[in-house]
Order: C-alpha cells, then sequence, then structure tokens
C-alpha cells in the first residue's frame, strides 16, 4: 500500500479551498493507502499566534478532520508539535538546502513582501514541510495547487541527499484535484480563497451558516456579459463558481453546463447555494458533536505514537547516513 500525508495549518477559518482542494481527497484516499494526517501547529507560529487560540484550534482541525469523515482506525491523525522527527529532520534538511532556493518561494515572496523584518521561520517554511513528507517515507501528498512548489522543493532536497549520502529518501509525489485545485476568492476571483482575507464574504468557512453561505454566493464576483461558460481567464468569477459546483457535486463543468437551463447569473448561484448547503450540513452536524468529545484528544495522544513508531527508524537511518550521534 502507498503512503500518504499531508497536512493542514491551524489556523481558524477552514474553507472551501481547503476541502476541495485537499481535504476532500485525504478522506478518499484512506480506502486503499496508509494515510497520515498531521495538524502542522509548528508550521502556524512562522507567524505570531495567540496560544490560547492556537491550542483551540488544533482541536477545531482535529474534530473537522473526523467530521468529514477520516476515520482514526484506518488513518493516523496527530498534531506535529507530538512528534519531535519533524523539528530534528527540519533541522537536517535546513543544511541541505540553499537560501536562495527559498528565497525564491512564491509564498515566502508573497508573505515577507514589504516588511522591514521577515521571521526566519518563514523563510525555512518549506524545508519543514519537506521534513514532514520525507519522515514518513511518503509516497503521495494531496494538495492544492498553491503547494505545488513546496512539493517541488520537498523532491529536490530528497534526491539531492539520496545522491549525497546514498538511498535515504523516498521521493515524493504530489496529488491535485481536478476541480479543486486552485479555489479562488468569491469577491475577487483574481486571488485565491484564503484562511486570512479580511472580507469574511470571500471564503465559505465549512462551518458557516446556512445564511451565510447564501449571502456570500449571491454577492460573488462575476462579470456584465451574461453567458454560462467555463473560461477562468477571461470570466475567473463565473468559472469559479462552476468549478466550486462541479467539485462539490462530482459533475464535470460540461455536464453542469449542459443540464442547465438558467435565466441568468443569479439562477447559477442560488442552485449553488443549495449544493454547498447541502454538502456541508452533515460536516457542521458531525463537528458539533465531535469538537465537544474527550475521545479527541485520545484519537491525537495515539495517533501521535503510531507517528512516532514509523518516523523513529526514518531518523535512525537518517542520522547513520549523515554520522549524527554515536550509533
Ligand atoms: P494550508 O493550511 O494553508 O492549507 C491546507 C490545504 O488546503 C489547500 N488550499 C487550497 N486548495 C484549493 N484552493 C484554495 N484556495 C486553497 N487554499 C488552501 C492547500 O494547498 C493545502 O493542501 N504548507 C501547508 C501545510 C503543510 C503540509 C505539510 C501539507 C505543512 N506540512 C506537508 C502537505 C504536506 C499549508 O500551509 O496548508
Amino acid at each position: 500500500m502507498k503512503r500518504v500525508f499531508s497536512g493542514v495549518q491551524p489556523t481558524g477559518n477552514i474553507h472551501l479551498g481547503n476541502y476541495l482542494g485537499a481535504l476532500k481527497q485525504f478522506v478518499e484516499l484512506q480506502q486503499d493507502h496508509e494515510c497520515i494526517y498531521c495538524i502542522v501547529d509548528e508550521h502556524a507560529i512562522t507567524v505570531p499566534q495567540d496560544p490560547k487560540e492556537l491550542r483551540k484550534h488544533i482541536l477545531d482541525v482535529a474534530a473537522l478532520y473526523l467530521a468529514i469523515g477520516i476515520d482514526p482506525k484506518k488513518s493516523i491523525i496527530f498534531v506535529q508539535s507530538q512528534v519531535s522527527g519533524h523539528a530534528e529532520l527540519g533541522w537536517v534538511l535546513c543544511c541541505n538546502s540553499y537560501t536562495g532556493e527559498l528565497s525564491r518561494m512564491t509564498q515566502f515572496k508573497a508573505k515577507s513582501g514589504g516588511q522591514e523584518s521577515v521571521g526566519t521561520g518563514l523563510l525555512t517554511y518549506p524545508v519543514l514541510m519537506a521534513a514532514d513528507i520525507l519522515l514518513y517515507d511518503t509516497d503521495v501528498v494531496p494538495v492544492g495547487n498553491d503547494q505545488k512548489q513546496h512539493i517541488e522543493l520537498a523532491r529536490d532536497i530528497a534526491i539531492r541527499v539520496n545522491n549525497k549520502y546514498g538511498k535515504t529518501f523516498v521521493v515524493p509525489d504530489g496529488r491535485f484535484m481536478k476541480a479543486g485545485a486552485r479555489i479562488m476568492a468569491l469577491d475577487d476571483p483574481e486571488q485565491k480563497m484564503s484562511k486570512s482575507a479580511e472580507n469574511v464574504h470571500s471564503r465559505i468557512s465549512l462551518l458557516d451558516e446556512d445564511s451565510k453561505i447564501k449571502k456570500s454566493i449571491m454577492r460573488a464576483t462575476t462579470d456584465c456579459d451574461g453567458e454560462f461558460r467555463f473560461d477562468p481567464v477571461n470570466k475567473p468569477g463565473v468559472s469559479n463558481l462552476l468549478n466550486i459546483y462541479s467539485a462539490l457535486s462530482g459533475k464535470t463543468v460540461e455536464e453542469i453546463l449542459a443540464e442547465q437551463n438558467w435565466r441568468g447569473y443569479g439562477d447559477l448561484k442560488k442552485e449553488l447555494v443549495a449544493v454547498t448547503q447541502e454538502a456541508l450540513a452533515p460536516i457542521k452536524q458531525n463537528y458539533n458533536e465531535i469538537r465537544e468529545s474527550d475521545e479527541l484528544k485520545n484519537i491525537l495522544r495515539d495517533g501521535a505514537e503510531r507517528a512516532n513508531a514509523i518516523a523513529q527508524p526514518v531518523m535512525k537511518r537518517v542520522r547513520d547516513k549523515f554520522g549524527l550521534g554515536l550509533g
């Protein structure tokens, strides 16, 4: 069985982009893969976090993992900081990466742009992500398109170390959804949907009330030509709505367009409101039951133990290859 690893930052506002780009794949893959899903709290502190909020968000994401259908009996769910190998391997990989390649990362440029002083963690963030992946001899990494460059870096580092020290790491592949890989902001379809955008109507969070879902979709930016066409370059707003529709319903955009009898964008939006509300209703219901359960922390503790059992032999291999410690 191939091994899958992926992670989500515990920063609140988990949205439709996270779900359709990554989380939905997590659930599908657990049928025929050995899956490890992490809540990457060490990544979250690359920007300042309120400690109380961070602890809360860790459990929020854990509850969401379960609510969307990740089964802790099949898959490992755990918190990154509970397995020390992530930080340890992160350091070893920092010593095998270059500031040049890290400063070229699009996300680093976007996050550091215009700032007087930039935290070192923001620069080395993709190296820690490479460590997350390589620590488990991962074959497949399901993520959204915005992580493509980071996966490439993980592959480059793995190949570099393998060439220098002999076969140490499995070289992983990214896995991207057809429709959901890049969900755009509803208010500005030139930008990706994000957790941190100020306008709450730019995104649909997985726990949004039905009335909020309706409001955000009905006021989504479209265009003035009134044509129903999938054309992300010239019609990014309408194409984004069609993409979301396709990813949520499982129908292709072509099927949706062939079946429709909309009179205007309002009709498309109304239909999408219904599809979205229906898709998120069971997640919200499950979430509310799970979030208050005492079982949640036990699942995470058990997950960390199981993850650690996989990580330890890999760390030993790394120490041996590099000549660290006493052997
Ligand atoms: P994060 O927490 O920002 O996002 C979690 C997942 O959601 C995907 N995503 C999107 N997909 C489609 N459309 C969007 N608008 C959208 N926004 C976010 C992301 O691609 C991601 O898959 N660095 C990672 C977390 C991470 C990780 C890892 C992932 C740390 N270590 C190891 C995989 C393997 C991140 O910040 O994701």
